[in-house]
């Protein structure tokens, strides 16, 4: 299928390259930054203090905004908009994962806009412009740092919204592998069931992507495994660290799409809903919704899923297509096993009721407006008969 890529983020890669920021932001003809972050692990580091030194060197005046929690919350977007004009801020850094990335760009949406931010999370308007963001990555994720995405929690009915738009694309993404080596075990595999999955909801468009692109997203997700595995055993080995890194960005960049259909996303969905009301993390809520979702959607071309057990899990071919596709199925959730990830929502340590279900269900079917993915669009009933599934 025809398609557009649209990569306009400069990465710099590599150990130390946080030392680098403050040119980053210079080069971008800007005076004074916000220092944007989560609830500490880069003070604890060290890395706020070496990122704020490289922006006094470079003559970047900056001041800070912490407190960014996964799931990140609109009332602290609000926070950072209003502090931008208060300080005149004109360029928001972030420094931390997909969330404190996701809250950078929603306040540079809201400090670049009149009204409230939440309309463009809502799609009652959309932005004209958004102040320019940079990351120094600390976690391999949500891929944030490439990505137009930004995803925010309204603590107002705890609904969780993605929002998409080529104006929030990162001017620049900081990574040091090394970086991610004080991440504990569970956010690190989090961070590759993210990555993961961000390539399959690519593959299991309505349409496979083209030829090539599909041989780069198996080897993507087989190069993501392997180093997960690697992790698991050794945590501080820099070689898999920078590779999950790297197919982090790439995952999400829209790469591993091009000549498809923009993917299927009913997982990432769901998912987004169980976030917004049971405050999960993202990769693990992923995990354990995709067997479910996968089994309810299989037949609808066994083929697919049989070539997905083939050539990322190494999958025998069994004695048909469908048998194929639902031992791969039984082999990614064995993987997510292996790297301790859950597969259901009991593991994950969630129980909804079944008014939850149908209000997750509703949620849903809102964002989706219309049929929720592509692989198999689904319905209410549809989004309701996994979650009852996952439990
Ligand atoms: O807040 P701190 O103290 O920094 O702790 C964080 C947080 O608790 C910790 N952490 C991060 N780097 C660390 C570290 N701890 C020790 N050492 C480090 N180097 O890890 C925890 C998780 O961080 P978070 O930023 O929440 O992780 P992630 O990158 O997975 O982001 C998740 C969010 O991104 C959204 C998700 O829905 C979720 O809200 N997504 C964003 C996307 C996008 N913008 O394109 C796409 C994704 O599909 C996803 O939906
Ligand atoms: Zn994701």
């Amino acid at each position: 299928m025809d398609f557009q890529y649209y990569t306009p983020t400069r990465v710099v890669f590599g150990r130390k390259s946080e030392e680098q920021v403050g040119a980053l932001v210079r080069a971008q003809g800007c005076k004074k930054a916000l220092v944007h972050f989560g609830g500490g692990s880069a003070r604890r580091s060290g890395l706020l203090e070496t990122v704020e030194r490289s922006l006094a060197a470079a003559g970047v005046e900056f001041t800070e905004l912490g407190g960014a929690q996964p799931n990140p919350r609109l009332g602290l977007v609000r926070q950072g908009v209003e502090l931008c004009r208060a300080e005149g801020v004109d360029f928001i850094l972030a420094v931390g994962g997909g969330s404190v990335i996701d809250s950078a760009k929603a306040i540079g949406y809201g400090a670049a806009n009149e009204g409230d931010v939440w309309d463009f999370y809502n799609f009652v308007r959309a932005p004209k412009a958004c102040l320019p963001v940079g990351a120094v990555l600390t976690i391999a994720a949500a891929g944030s740092e490439m990505s137009d995405s930004s995803v925010i929690t309204n603590e107002d009915g705890w609904v969780k919204r993605g929002y998409s738009n080529d104006l929030c694309r990162p001017k620049f993404a900081v990574m040091d592998p090394e970086l991610t080596m004080t991440l504990p075990e569970y956010q690190t595999m989090c961070g590759c069931a993210d990555i993961l999955m961000h390539t399959m909801e690519r593959y299991f468009g309505r349409e496979a992507p083209m030829g090539l692109t599909i041989c780069m997203a198996e080897a993507l997700m087989r190069s993501v495994m392997e180093n997960a595995r690697v992790l698991l055993a050794a945590p501080d080995d820099y070689e898999a660290r920078a590779q999950v890194m790297w197919a982090g960005s790439l995952s999400h960049n829209g790469l591993t799409g091009c000549g498809g259909d923009g993917g299927d996303w009913a997982t990432h969905k769901l998912e987004h809903e169980l976030g917004g009301l049971f405050d999960v993390a993202h990769g693990a809520g992923l995990t354990a919704l995709w067997g479910s979702w996968a089994r309810y959607v299989y037949r609808e071309e066994p083929a697919r899923f049989a070539r997905f057990a083939e050539k990322v899990l190494g999958v025998a071919p069994q004695e048909s297509e469908e048998a194929t596709a639902l031992a791969g199925i039984e082999a990614m959730e064995a993987f997510y096993r292996a790297i301790r990830m859950p597969t259901t929502l009991a593991e994950l340590g969630v129980q909804p009721t079944d008014a939850q279900i149908e209000e997750m269900a509703e949620k849903c079917s809102v964002t989706a407006r219309g049929a929720l993915g592509k692989f198999r669009p689904l319905g209410k009933a549809d989004m309701a008969a996994i979650y009852r599934a996952a439990r």
